[in-house]
């Protein structure tokens, strides 16, 4: 049985246009994000308050997040990798943070610059101050069924990570495969080994397409009680320190199938076909997304 409604994460201004080469002009992102809280994406991924000198695509997250329509209603978290970037963010205005650690040593060396127990305690400094604040966390484990370093990744190590994020308190654990080499098969082992950890009411999905799988083993997800689902406008998306990794599961895609299975949304389907088309017309690329490619012919 699948869930009645599930909350769709927009991720694509943060996942999505971290991996653009150029750097994408700040009216340009203000402007994404304000179509996408038309659309009614009930949580929209802003921005991150990461360093300058690591993504430098997101070096205007102040401005961006200043910029930007506050719908009410609609939440927009940012990423926040410790302390300095925790107190730009709030500074900048930000009511939701994200801290995001790894299942995989070497992954989280790369990407963040420190080993999984270092991370537990940065991230534990970023709960810490928010909880004064009353800002909500977010936690996020990266590479969950594979990672470009390492290869295989155990459930085990899924769920040990992603139960010390949920008892450090964080209110909901998204679970990220990374470089998108999942299979439902999987992803049902993951979740298997997590839900006995994590109640799957705090659970999220964030699946990378690189192999074509993110539809395919999100639903595998919902059919396994996950009712929050992470997805990117066009499917952009990618990560600057996985290598080779392609976008997000695209959005368009998502709603699609949710809306066909009966599963309520609250998402405005044109106006969201509309939010991607912008994006890649400004970005010069092809949309990402299979259901968006098919309407354009209509
Ligand atoms: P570090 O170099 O170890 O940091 O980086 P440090 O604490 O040693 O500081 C070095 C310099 O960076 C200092 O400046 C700091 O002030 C500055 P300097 O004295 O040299 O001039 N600095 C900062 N500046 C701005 N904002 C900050 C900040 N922190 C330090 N927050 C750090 C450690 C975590 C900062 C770095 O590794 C980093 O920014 N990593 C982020 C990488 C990233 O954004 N990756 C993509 C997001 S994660 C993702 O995409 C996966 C996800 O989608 C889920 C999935 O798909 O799996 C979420
Ligand atoms: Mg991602």
């Amino acid at each position: 049985t699948f869930p009645k409604q599930v909350k769709i994460v927009e991720v694509g201004p943060r996942d999505g246009l971290q991996n653009e080469k150029n750097v994408v002009p700040t009216p340009v992102k203000i402007k994404l994000i304000d179509m996408l809280s038309e659309a009614g994406l009930p949580v929209i991924e802003a921005t991150s308050f990461v360093s300058p000198k690591w993504v430098p695509q997101m070096a205007d997250h102040t401005e961006v997040l200043k910029g930007i329509q506050k719908f009410p209603g609609i939440s927009y978290p940012v990423l926040t990798p410790n302390m300095k970037g925790f107190e730009a963010a709030v500074a900048a205005g930000a009511k939701e943070v994200s801290v995001f650690g790894a299942a995989s040593e070497l992954f989280s060396k790369k990407n963040i610059n420190c080993s999984i127990e270092e991370s537990f305690h940065r991230m534990g400094e970023v709960l810490q101050a928010a909880q004064a604040a009353g800002i909500p966390v977010r936690g996020y484990v990266s590479c969950v069924l594979g990672c470009p370093y390492e290869g295989k990744i155990s459930p085990a190590k899924v769920a040990e990570v992603a139960k010390k994020l949920y008892s450090m308190g964080c209110y909901e654990i998204s679970l990220g495969d990374t470089i998108g080499v999942g299979t439902p098969g999987l992803m049902k082992d993951m979740l298997s080994a997590v839900t006995r950890e994590v109640p799957v009411a705090a659970v999220a999905v964030h699946c990378h397409d690189t192999y074509g799988q993110a539809l395919a083993n999100t639903l595998m997800a919902l059919q396994m009680g996950v009712s929050v689902v992470d997805s990117s406008v066009a499917g952009l998306g990618g990560c600057p320190y996985a290598q080779g990794a392609s976008g997000n599961l695209a959005t368009e895609d998502l709603v699609y199938m949710l809306t066909g299975l009966g599963i309520h949304t609250g998402v405005n389907f044109q106006k969201l076909l509309e939010a991607g088309d912008f994006i890649c017309q400004v970005l010069n690329r092809k949309n990402g997304s299979k259901v968006a490619q098919a309407s354009c012919k209509l």
